[in-house]
């Protein structure tokens, strides 16, 4: 029921759907992208959403060494998307999503991780198993399959300019980083002044890219297995966590009424 009430909710703005009878019912089927998108990751996304590293993150119970390995995989994925962006900002499957003034992170994540691990941070830091193979599957898609890097590109940074502003806010709490934004940088999109405006523009241009039905299938395939291997990646953070001594846990006044006080 939930792809009818998308189809049905906004086909008709967009253009209209593929009428297809199931089970004896008439629905509209999306065949603009950004809708396929939503409706083909609201499960996956829903399911993502309610993991116990990204409900801890919302719940500003944040260990600043999880932090940082959150951080670090970011970074190894960043690099990889955008090295095969980079490769085919002219390809016609990806060139109207362009946008690396607006969206690329890896430079603001370098930044982030210069402010957490000192000068020295390219040597201390090294791809956990999930990052390694969310990267390789990037550069795969980068180098065989460019239409699929749209669906890696739209997980991402579509995701960042949703709640980007409420984790910030979570993060520079919990952790009491400076007001400055040092170390927040990832969650800065200074390009961009307002996320909904951009979004909008960002879902015609997908929508604007000439792929027969079954490739945008292969999009929203794609789209899916990008939210497992983020997934994947949280799962790898809860197992460090509970590994980490219960005091690295920052802001926990149970433990200490003085603790906003203290350094
Ligand atoms: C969109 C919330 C986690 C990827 C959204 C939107 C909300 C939201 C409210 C809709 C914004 C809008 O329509 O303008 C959340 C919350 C999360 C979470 C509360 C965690 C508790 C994630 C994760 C990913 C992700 C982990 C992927 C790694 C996306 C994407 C969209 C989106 C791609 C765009 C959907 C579309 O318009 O097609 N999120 N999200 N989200 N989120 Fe999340």
């Amino acid at each position: 029921t939930k792809t009818e009430d998308a189809a049905d909710g906004k086909s008709t703005a967009n253009g209209g759907g593929v009428v297809c009878q199931e089970g004896g019912v008439t629905i509209l089927r999306p065949t603009d992208l950004s809708e396929m998108l939503a409706a083909g990751t609201k499960e996956v996304h829903e399911k993502a959403e309610n993991t116990e590293f990204v409900k801890d993150f919302l719940r500003g119970r944040i260990r600043k060494e999880l932090f940082k390995l959150g951080h670090v995989a970011l970074y190894f994925t960043y690099s990889a998307m955008e090295e095969e962006i980079e490769r085919n900002k002219e390809h016609p499957h990806f060139a109207p999503l362009y946008f690396p003034h607006e969206l690329h992170r890896r430079d603001a994540l370098a930044r982030d991780l210069q402010y957490f691990f000192g000068e020295d941070w390219e040597n201390q830091i090294s791809m956990s198993p999930a990052t390694q193979r969310y990267v390789e599957r990037i550069h795969q898609i980068g180098r065989d399959e460019p239409a699929l890097l749209v669906a890696h590109a739209y997980t991402r940074y579509m995701g960042d300019l949703s709640g980007g502003q409420v984790l910030r806010k979570v993060a520079q709490r919990a952790m009491k980083l400076p007001p400055t934004g040092e170390g927040l940088n990832f969650y800065e999109f200074d390009g961009i002044h307002s996320a909904k405006a951009f979004k909008q523009l960002y879902r015609s241009r997908m929508n604007e890219l000439e792929l027969d039905t079954n490739i945008k299938q292969n999009v929203v395939e794609e789209a899916v297995l990008a939210f497992q291997f983020n997934m994947e990646i949280f799962g790898e953070l809860e197992e460090v966590g509970k590994t980490l001594e219960d005091d690295v846990l920052d802001a926990a006044p149970a433990h200490d009424a003085h603790g906003e006080m203290q350094g």
